[in-house]
């Protein structure tokens, strides 16, 4: 049997370089988690970026983290130029596909230098990997970064086991049009066997696409493209269900955390967590919220809104942007609204342990989720499991992935100020005998489709592909 090979943009381990050693972080992302059973039982490798500049690091550096990766974390790491990380990352993976695939097309850059550089990196991660792939091995790709390495990858191994798995929404038709390179997209992505995303919206979108772009039907999400047969479908990413339910962090606490438990009182808690992306919604999430106050003055001193937002790609110009305006607002809802006894919005431009965020949700009593458009969003599921008590409420936008498996939540428009500000009131409002119904019909769900079942999914439909081609539709 051949062994599993992982590829992502970033690997589960991010090495900084300080003044006197090099530091090696564990990520603990839902992708490091998921895929951590089968990493760990040996017969796989990573592959993948380690966070860091080549262009810091003296090559006897980079053999001395090449072997530590392998050796520890059996990771195989594809290492970036400045040039790479600011063309092919912040340039056309950041500036262009996350925009445009998130719908936010005035913000998309069509910028030739960065595409040429997209294909060179996913061109460089293909060099590195043909160094170690065997005829018989498995192979899952993840994400936006690298959708041209599964045919790079088919054309030198025509029988392999190739899967790729988008974590992004996959857009409509109508924006997806507008990438200049969009065969060369779809193209890239066709030389896997198997294509997975998160909704059956997407999977909708990428076939509507295939069939208008390339003139390719499908066959029950099966068609056939050059010499292989392609499966595209659903696979919802899911969380680490009982590590969330049973995690019992009191007393690995942070004596901060320990203070905002002491200081809440009376104060109902309101929680907002995200990478700081203009895709999140947070400018409109603070509008709603100050709608809220000046439509519930009942509310003033009771509620406060904890709004964490976690630093992410400050070098794009639209990040730093945003970080400024979100800064503006929350002062302007704490200038208008706080008085010497309450300040409605704590912000918190930082990232928490694990073990502090799950402290912050089982003592919050709303989570406030409102992307403007989000692939999955594991947060809101993280923090329905968190609350083992049931207690919790979710106010959720519906173009957040996740809100087709939360239906029992709290569901908004995101661009709805009102509707956001009613939905809040509905959440803190909520009987606890109503609470704890709803909650535990999601908690079924999350429980049996935790991100473990994601990754056997996926992992055993890739293995069962066969290459047989399949019938022409029936006209
Ligand atoms: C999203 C993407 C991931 C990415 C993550 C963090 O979840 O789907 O591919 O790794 O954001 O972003 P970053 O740019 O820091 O890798």
């Amino acid at each position: 049997m051949g062994k599993l090979i992982f590829v992502s943009n970033r690997l589960p381990v991010t090495v900084k370089k300080n003044e006197t050693d090099i530091e090696y972080n564990k990520s603990i992302g839902g992708l490091a988690t998921g895929l951590k059973s089968y990493h760990e039982q040996g017969n796989s490798v990573w592959a993948g970026w380690p966070g860091i500049s080549e262009d810091v690091l003296q090559d006897e550096e980079q053999n001395t983290i090449s072997a530590k990766l392998q050796d520890d974390y059996n990771c195989l790491p594809i290492f970036l130029s400045e040039e790479d990380i600011e063309l092919y990352y912040h340039g056309f993976s950041n500036e262009t596909i996350w925009p445009l695939f998130h719908y936010f097309t005035s913000n998309t850059q069509y910028n030739q230098d960065t595409w040429e550089a997209y294909k060179r990196v996913n061109q460089k991660f293909f060099d590195t990997l043909d160094a170690v792939i065997e005829p018989d091995d498995t192979i899952w790709i993840h994400d936006y970064q690298l959708m041209l390495l599964p045919q790079m990858i088919r054309e030198k191994y025509p029988n392999a086991q190739i899967g790729f798995f988008l974590h992004i929404p996959f857009p409509s038709y109508e924006i997806f049009r507008l990438l200049i390179w969009r065969e060369e997209i779809l193209q890239g992505l066709l030389g896997a066997n198997l294509i997975g995303f998160h909704t059956f919206d997407y999977v909708r979108h990428f076939l509507s696409s295939v069939r208008r772009l390339l003139g390719i039907e499908n066959n029950m999400y099966k068609l056939n493209y050059e010499t292989h047969t392609v499966r595209v479908d659903a696979f919802p990413m899911g969380i680490d269900y009982d590590y969330f339910f049973k995690s019992d962090p009191e007393d690995k606490l942070s004596d901060e955390l320990r203070d905002f438990i002491a200081n809440t009182g009376d104060v109902q808690n309101i929680i907002s967590i995200d990478r700081l992306d203009y895709t999140k919604g947070i400018p409109d999430r603070i509008k709603a919220f100050k709608r809220f106050l000046k439509e519930y003055p009942e509310y003033h001193e009771k509620v406060r809104l904890n709004l964490i937002v976690a630093p992410s790609r400050v070098e794009v110009e639209t990040y730093d942007n945003l970080k400024k305006q979100i800064e503006v607002l929350v002062s302007q809802v704490n200038g208008e609204f706080g008085t010497v006894n309450w300040m409605p919005i704590w912000f918190f431009f930082r990232s928490f342990s694990q073990d502090d965020l799950i402290t912050f949700y089982r003592h919050s009593d709303v989570l406030l989720v409102t992307p403007l458009r989000d692939g999955m969003n594991l947060v809101a599921k993280e923090y329905i499991a968190s609350r083992n008590d049931y207690k919790g409420m979710l106010v959720m936008s519906e173009t957040a992935g996740a809100a087709s498996e939360l239906g029992e939540a709290v569901i908004v428009n995101a661009n709805n100020h009102r509707e956001i500000a009613n939905g809040i009131k509905a959440a803190l409002d909520m009987p606890d005998a109503e609470k704890i119904e709803r909650n535990k019909m999601m908690h079924r769900r999350l429980s049996r489709y935790n991100v473990k079942f994601w990754a056997d999914e996926f992992i055993t439909a890739l293995k069962n592909t066969d290459s047989e081609q399949i019938e022409d539709k029936p006209v």
